[in-house]
C-alpha cells in the first residue's frame, strides 16, 4: 500500500514549487523512517503520515487551515487502509505544522513527534536555507529590510498572515526549531543544521552591514 500511496502523492505534488515539492515529501518520508529505526513507533502510521503531511497545506490549497486530515482520510480509505491507522494518521497530519513561536506544540504520540521532527529537520540547514529563499522569492519578498524587525507570533493566523522579509523567517521560525525537536535522534541530526543556519545569518548581517562596520572601525 505504501508504494501505491507514494505514487498518488508524487502525482499530486508534480506542480508544486521547490519549497514544498515531491522531493520535500520524499526527504521527510526517508528521515521519518530513519528516526523510526532509532526511536520506535508504528512504521505504517509514520510512513503514511510522512507521505500525507502536506497533502492539503494552507499555503497550497488557497488558505484552508487544518485540511490535511480530511484529504488524507479520503486517500487512505480509497486504499482500503485499516480504520485505526487512518485515525492516527489524520491526527498527526492535522497537528504536524509549525504554528508560531508562541504557540505550544506538545507531541501526543511518538509517531507525531517523529513526523514533525522530520519535517522540521527539512526546514533547517542548507536545505532549509534554500527552501526559505525559494519561498520568499516565489512571493517576490526582499531578502532583508533593516527597518523591519522579527515578530513573535502568538497565533497560527498571525504566523500564517505574516508577509515580512525572508531573514525574519530565520528568527521567527528556523532558528527556534533545534530547541523544539522532540526526539534525541533528531536533536543529534539537527545540531549541525542549526549551526550552519546561525553561521549563515551571522555572515549575512556582517556582509550587509560591511560599510557601516568599516566606517566605525578606526583605520590604523
Ligand atoms: P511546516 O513545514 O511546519 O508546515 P511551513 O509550512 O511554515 O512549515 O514552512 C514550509 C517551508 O516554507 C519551510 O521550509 C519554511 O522555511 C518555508 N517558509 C514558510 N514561511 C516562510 C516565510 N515567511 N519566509 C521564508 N520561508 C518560509
Ligand atoms: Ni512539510
Amino acid at each position: 500500500m505504501i508504494e501505491e500511496l507514494k505514487a498518488i502523492v508524487q502525482k499530486e505534488f508534480q506542480q508544486h514549487g521547490a519549497d514544498h515539492d515531491w522531493y520535500h515529501i520524499e526527504r521527510v518520508y526517508i528521515m521519518s523512517m530513519y528516526l523510526q529505526q532509532h526511536e520506535g513507533g508504528n512504521r505504517d502510521v509514520i510512513a503514511c503520515a510522512a507521505l500525507l503531511h502536506d497533502i492539503s497545506d494552507h499555503k497550497l490549497n488557497g488558505g484552508k487551515l487544518n485540511d490535511n486530515g480530511r484529504v488524507a482520510k479520503i486517500i487512505l480509505e480509497q486504499l482500503n487502509c485499516n480504520r485505526d491507522t487512518i485515525e492516527k494518521v489524520v491526527e498527526i497530519v492535522d497537528a504536524v505544522s509549525f504554528k508560531g513561536a508562541n504557540v505550544s506544540d506538545e507531541a501526543s504520540s511518538i509517531e507525531l513527534a517523529i513526523v514533525r521532527d522530520a519535517d522540521r529537520l527539512d526546514a533547517m540547514g542548507a536545505l532549509g536555507i534554500a527552501r526559505a529563499f525559494h519561498f520568499g522569492g516565489s512571493r517576490n519578498r526582499p531578502f532583508f529590510e533593516p527597518d523591519v524587525a522579527p515578530e513573535v507570533h502568538d497565533t497560527f493566523e498571525a504566523y500564517h498572515n505574516s508577509k515580512s522579509h525572508t531573514l525574519n523567517h530565520f528568527h521567527e521560525k528556523l532558528l527556534l526549531l533545534q530547541e523544539r525537536l522532540h526526539t534525541k535522534t533528531a536533536q543529534r541530526v539537527g545540531l549541525e543544521r542549526h549551526e550552519l543556519m546561525q553561521q549563515f545569518v551571522d555572515s549575512f548581517y556582517k556582509e550587509w552591514f560591511f560599510l557601516k562596520d568599516a566606517e566605525n572601525t578606526p583605520a590604523n
